[in-house]
């Protein structure tokens, strides 16, 4: 599926703001990437981007920038050659492009506050926010385990990797207060309150400092917003225990990270979490309608070479061969390159409404993944999730959903399985509120 021209382009000037995080590198520049070149071919001349993207510290939002506008320039420049001789209009169009960048560290809470302090002071509202950012929490490789599996069975071995080694038990440094205004009594930043319990690192960094985040935008958002996560092919049941939302205990906390973020977007518009996802979107008390609500939308994009799995130069550069040969071996989830692989969360934040909200509405919610062909022609496939299926309907497969390079230890749809995921994920819903209000009070966390 690609993104289809605007069905309904007004002459009224609009801005499209949008806010990703983790943008300096791989997946979250590449989305940034795509989302301007997206926007600029299919969406009408009065109508403005204004990308929000986020990195951890001044330096990588500058060359961020610089990258950024390296690229636009760079898009401008072919659509200037294709429209030619009558290009006057694109000259203008660089113009349609407002890009800012923001610091947040997610595995700092203060921070997500302060972001989403200065975001709600201004009062412009959010149409998507894509929430990429995230830690592997993988301490090394299994090399041994790695070749075989490459040698032996490439395809399968890079789509679910088992010889990553997971640093069980991973926890975030304490949390510190945030910083007061003048107005309030000032506290220093450094003080740690005292009794603090511990957060798993990759879950709070993956999942969590964007729950909070979701939950202090939501002034921001309206019922056409989208907030849209990226998870991954392996997010599957064996890594997530119920018992251990966090993952601490888990053998592989970033896939247990994985399935509780398609725990949490896959059950979000059910009557059996509405309570808590109207909790998450400060929409208490407003009666039972959930289509009011702006929707979430999980996106995965396959296997792509980045530098989340800290491999360096050279055992990246056979990882990367080993990919490609997946690729060309026919696996559907292996785009490698990033960019190929932001087509999910790229349609996720901007398709029309026909092409994603009615479409869930029709043929029921779906885990969107970049899929690729040998030649790497990617688009937009639903992904079979353990329990839930590729839409919430045991053994149905709608059109255009992605049927081989499966897990090996999935199961056929049931109702049975259906009925857990859905009794798991009202679980998960109501613990990241408990988990929510806690935080907030502990740290005195407000917007
Ligand atoms: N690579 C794949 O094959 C693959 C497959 C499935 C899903 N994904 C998902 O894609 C997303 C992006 O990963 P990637 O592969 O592009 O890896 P990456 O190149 O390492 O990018 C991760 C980004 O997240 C940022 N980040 C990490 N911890 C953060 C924190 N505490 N607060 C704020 N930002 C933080 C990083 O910032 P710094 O540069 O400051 O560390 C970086 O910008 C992740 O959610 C990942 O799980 C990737």
């Amino acid at each position: 599926m690609q993104v289809q021209h605007e069905s309904h382009a007004s002459d009224t000037p609009t801005t499209f703001r949008v806010l990703v995080t983790g943008a300096n590198s791989g997946l979250g520049f590449a989305i940034c990437c795509r989302l301007i070149d997206e926007f600029l071919h299919t969406r009408p001349s009065t109508q403005s981007l204004h990308l929000l993207y986020t990195a951890r510290d001044a330096r990588k939002v500058a060359e961020t920038s610089q990258a950024l506008h390296a690229h636009l320039s760079q898009t401008l420049h072919k659509l200037s050659r294709k429209h030619r001789p009558s290009n006057t209009r694109v000259a203008g169009e660089g113009h349609r492009v407002i890009l800012e960048g923001l610091l947040v560290d997610l595995a700092e809470l203060h921070t997500v506050q302060s972001l989403a302090t200065e975001l709600v002071g201004r009062g412009e509202g959010l149409d998507a926010v894509i929430w990429n950012a995230g830690i592997a929490g993988w301490k090394g490789v299994d090399w041994l385990k790695g070749m075989r599996g490459v040698l032996t069975d490439l395809k399968y071995a890079t789509t679910y990797p088992e010889f990553m080694i997971p640093d069980v038990g991973l926890v975030a440094a304490p949390q510190t207060l945030p910083h007061r205004s003048s107005k309030k009594n000032r506290v220093d930043e450094q003080n740690i309150p005292s009794q603090q319990p511990q957060l798993g690192q990759v879950f709070l960094a993956n999942v969590f400092g964007h729950y909070l985040l979701t939950h202090f935008l939501a002034p921001l958002f309206t019922p056409s917003s989208r907030i849209v996560w990226i998870s991954s092919t392996g997010a599957l049941p064996p890594y997530f225990d119920v018992e251990d939302l966090q993952g601490l205990r888990a053998r592989a906390a970033y896939e247990s990270s994985k399935r509780v973020t398609d725990l949490l977007a896959l059950t979000s518009e059910l009557p059996s979490t509405a309570p808590y996802v109207r909790g998450l979107l400060g929409r208490e008390g407003r009666g039972r309608d959930s289509a009011a609500l702006p929707k979430m939308y999980v996106t995965h994009p396959g296997v792509i070479a980045t530098s989340i799995a800290g491999l360096g130069w050279f055992m990246g550069f056979w990882m990367l061969v080993a990919i490609y040969a997946a690729r060309w071996l026919s696996s559907p989830w292996h785009p490698v390159d990033p960019y190929k692989g932001a087509i999910s969360a790229m349609f996720c934040a901007l398709s029309p409404p026909e092409q994603l909200a009615d479409l869930e509405a029709r043929e029921g919610k779906g885990k969107w993944g970049s899929s690729t062909g040998v030649y790497g022609e990617e688009r937009v496939a639903r992904t079979e999730v353990p329990g839930w299926g590729y839409c919430g309907v045991p053994g149905v497969v709608p059109e255009g959903s992605v049927t081989t390079g499966m897990w090996r230890g999935r199961v056929e749809g049931s109702r049975e399985g259906r009925e857990g995921f859905e009794v798991e994920g009202a679980r998960v819903w109501r613990e990241m509120e408990e988990l929510r209000r806690e935080w907030e009070e502990r740290l005195g966390l407000e917007v």
